[in-house]
């Protein structure tokens, strides 16, 4: 039996896996994030750690850990910017990450981004709750269509994909970029040529040194002043102040949030932007695919601490 921290709640059932192994939790009844050091504690007294994306396994963490006897660290997420990867591999510590389980979740949320960015229905439901509307007007609230329209995706991994799949249904042409040559249809080598095209643009790219900022002023600059920008990948893909500057000037249309920089706290120039959507990262937050990211984030502990080569290793 091994000892687990578990840093918070977990959906019901998603611990299953530990349990059924019997290995020990350790969590806190509170449900509020361990401080840096409360992390470097339980690292050292644990063999392994289920955590969240708001965790930030440093060296430190892994080095107490490392001391003591943690093998393995599995994200309740599938982006892993928040642990220091090459730190865990060169301590011989196990990452896992929850591939797979969030893609369609995911996707549909980047969906209703797209469309509630370009027919701009934020600000019109806040006009109607904040007393603004005076009746139906035949050329109030004008915004864009969504079907017809060039879809651009950044990054075709598996939630791209997803995102594709959607347009289709809309009708949409979808043209997209990735790191290497997908060899699928509407792969573009060049962003600029998609930022150029695309009607719309969706990021779904995972955050590293190199697509930290891929959006910036320079590429906002080839938008079409009609275009929407949606992220539900991690919020330093832009550069936020360069959004502020592209929505307030209006050389692009609109924008579709769902992850920022400094979460919890947002941008207040995004806060006051026009025709812009903020969500707070709700991108995998249904019931069941939070239960099915728990559990395979609990998986791969059980895995690796079984000596087992878990499907789900980073
Ligand atoms: C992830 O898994 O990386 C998302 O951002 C949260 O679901």
């Amino acid at each position: 039996m091994a000892r687990v921290l578990v840093t918070r709640r977990l959906t019901p059932g998603g611990t299953d896996p530990l349990l059924e192994a019997g290995h020990e939790i350790v969590t806190s009844d509170d449900d509020v994030p361990l401080s840096p050091a409360d992390l470097e504690a339980g690292a050292a007294d644990s063999d392994g750690i289920v955590c969240l994306l708001t965790d930030r396994i440093d060296a430190a963490v892994l080095e107490a850990g490392h001391a003591g006897r943690l093998r393995v660290v599995a994200n309740a997420a599938v982006g892993y910017d928040n642990i220091d990867v090459a730190r865990a591999h060169a301590l011989g510590i196990a990452v896992c990450n929850t591939p797979g389980v969030l893609d369609a979740t995911t996707a549909d949320l980047a969906f209703l981004l797209i469309l509630t960015a370009t027919r701009n229905t934020s600000t019109a439901e806040d006009d109607l709750r904040h007393g603004r509307w005076d009746g139906w007007g035949f050329g109030t609230h004008l915004a864009h269509d969504v079907h017809g329209k060039t879809l651009g995706v950044i990054g075709y991994g598996r939630i791209g994909r997803a995102v594709a799949q959607r347009a289709a249904g809309f009708d949409m042409e979808v043209i997209h970029t990735s790191r290497t040559d997908t060899g699928l249809p509407g792969y573009v080598a060049e962003l600029g040529t998609l930022l150029a095209r695309a009607d719309i643009v969706s990021l779904h790219v995972p955050l590293t040194e190199s697509t930290r900022h891929l959006i910036g002023a320079a590429e906002l600059a080839v938008m079409k002043p009609t275009a929407v920008i949606v992220n539900t990948a991690r919020g330093p893909v832009i550069d936020e102040d360069a959004l502020a500057d592209a929505l307030e000037a209006r050389t692009i249309y609109g924008a579709g949030l769902d992850v920022f920089i400094g979460e919890p706290t947002v941008n207040p120039r995004l806060l006051r932007a026009p025709r812009t959507t903020l969500l707070p990262h709700i991108g995998s937050a249904t019931i069941a695919t939070r239960t099915r990211m728990a559990r395979l984030a609990c998986q791969g502990v059980c895995d690796v601490l079984a000596g087992v080569t878990p499907p789900n290793l980073v």
